[in-house]
């Protein structure tokens, strides 16, 4: 009643409850028919720059619209510019999948709008923050020394490494600012947010070192550890080295334990980036991959790109939370609340003040799939990359120019670069599936990254048919 009267005012909120449920219901059956109908659209809309811009109104309405107009338009003008990233043959850059109870999560975060930027403010949040990542830590096997946290994307979580790093070795930071000539460490095939953290945090490009990789793209730890030396003989300071499981354009994986090692001797900090890899340390017999992560400082993994989590959300594991705190905790007059040694205000540990509820997809995920069923998808997804890396290799035209140790093949025509990428081109161009490239030091190489939920051996099939097809066409 009250909000009847407040809309009738001019104020309040532009639905009422009624709206809202037969909206609500309405936004739920799209999306149900979207998650089963996909394979419709074709996964790359067929728009040109600024065509979606052009059709929108240039001014935003001066009196409220109706959701039936509002829905309408989201239906004919959003939806024909969406690239399709739960496309059962989205197979560029990572695949990923919103997957239906991750979806449900979402949907209860957003309604409940709730901020748990300190423990009194959204306990449920800080509670179910720390309580599936406790789950995830175990199913990955990591000891429970890791603290857990989680943030929007990989490229934070380690710019939160850095940020850990550097307080380690330079504490003085965060009074007098940084001083020069610490120098950041990861392999010539790490995810560019190494890097970028090193420039966001004032390290520097130049004071970042890409070590060379041997041939199958991981990292020469003989070449970090005397690159370290080499700095330390300069007067400069290594701080951090970025070991990667799953590198983004190869999938390849760095000798964790031995960088391990190398850090030790140099008592340099160990931030590994299992972002995209890291949710297949569930599967005991792929646990090998991870040999050596358990001594990390500091670990990522983003359930949003192989855990069928929509985005976005990153874990962030620390083995010492007390470094990040001492370097970021700032807490207003505004945001004192009594001292509780359970009652953990995650802005302490981090960056942002305002944190989303996100845990709540992820506990969706993890009960809903249970983790048997989250095993079984990512080894079928594994078996699927395998099956279609032989066919590859076994094509007389194509060729495989990488190791497919994960879900992730990297491929090309015994062709020049021109007709690859044309080739590229061409396949993306139909619709029927959608891959990205990469280059392997000069080679141009297609990549194929299966990573969706509703992914199956059918799509894998058209997929590999409509590459020989454009192929046979050039
Ligand atoms: C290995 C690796 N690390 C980090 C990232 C960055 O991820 P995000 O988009 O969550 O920042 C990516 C993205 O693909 C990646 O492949």
């Amino acid at each position: 009643m009250m909000s009847d009267e407040k809309r009738a005012s001019g104020q309040g909120d532009s639905l009422s409850p009624d709206e809202f449920r037969r909206y609500g219901h309405e936004v739920v059956d799209w999306l149900a028919d979207y998650l089963s109908g996909q394979r419709e659209y074709p996964v790359l809309p067929n728009r040109q720059p600024g065509d979606l811009m052009d059709a929108l109104p240039a001014h935003g309405p001066a009196e409220g619209e109706g959701m039936d107009a509002i829905l309408k338009d989201f239906r004919e003008q959003i939806v024909p510019a969406l690239t399709h990233w739960n496309h059962p043959r989205f197979f560029a850059y990572f695949a990923v999948s919103a997957s239906a109870a991750g979806i449900l999560g979402e949907m209860l975060t957003a309604g409940i709008n709730a901020n748990g930027m300190i423990w009194q403010s959204n306990p449920a949040a800080t509670e179910l923050e720390m309580t599936t990542l406790g789950w995830l830590r175990e199913w990955c096997g990591l000891p429970d020394t890791f603290f857990g946290e989680i943030f929007d994307t990989a490229s934070v979580s380690t710019l939160h490494a850095l940020i850990a790093a550097r307080e380690r070795i330079a504490p003085e930071t965060r009074e007098e600012g940084a001083p020069r000539g610490l120098v950041s460490y990861a392999s010539e095939y790490a995810h560019s947010s190494v890097e970028k953290a090193a420039m966001t945090l004032g390290i520097g490009r130049n004071h970042h070192r890409n070590i060379p990789v041997d041939a199958e793209f991981r990292m020469r730890t003989d070449l970090l550890e005397s690159q370290i030396e080499e700095d330390r003989r300069q007067g400069y300071t290594p701080f951090c080295v970025t070991a990667t499981i799953g590198t983004t354009s190869v999938t390849s994986v760095d000798p964790v334990a031995e960088i391990a090692a190398v850090c030790g001797r140099h008592g340099v900090w160990l931030h590994v980036d299992a972002a995209y890899a890291g949710p297949l340390a569930i599967c005991p017999e792929l646990r090998h991959y991870f040999d050596g992560w358990e001594r990390a400082d500091s670990i990522v993994l983003n359930p949003h790109k192989w855990m069928f989590t929509p985005i976005d959300l990153s874990v962030f594991y620390i083995r010492h939370p007390e470094i990040l705190r001492k370097a970021l905790s700032l807490a207003p007059a505004y945001l004192r609340t009594a001292e509780h040694p359970r009652a953990v205000n995650l802005m302490d540990y981090g960056v942002p003040l305002g944190r989303r509820f996100r845990s709540l997809k992820l506990w969706f995920v993890m009960r809903s799939f249970g983790r048997a069923k989250m095993e079984e998808n990512l080894r079928g997804h594994i078996r699927m990359a395998q099956e279609l890396a032989a066919r590859i290799a076994a094509h007389p035209r194509f060729e495989v120019t990488a190791p497919t140790p994960f879900s992730t093949i990297c491929f090309r025509l015994r062709a020049d670069e021109a007709t690859n990428a044309r080739l590229l081109a061409e396949v993306n161009t139909g619709g029927t599936l959608y891959l990205s490239q990469t280059r392997l030091g000069d080679l141009y190489t297609l990549r194929l990254a299966i990573g969706n939920v509703f992914t199956t051996q059918a799509d894998m099939d058209l997929a590999w048919e409509t590459i020989q097809r454009e192929a046979e066409k050039l």
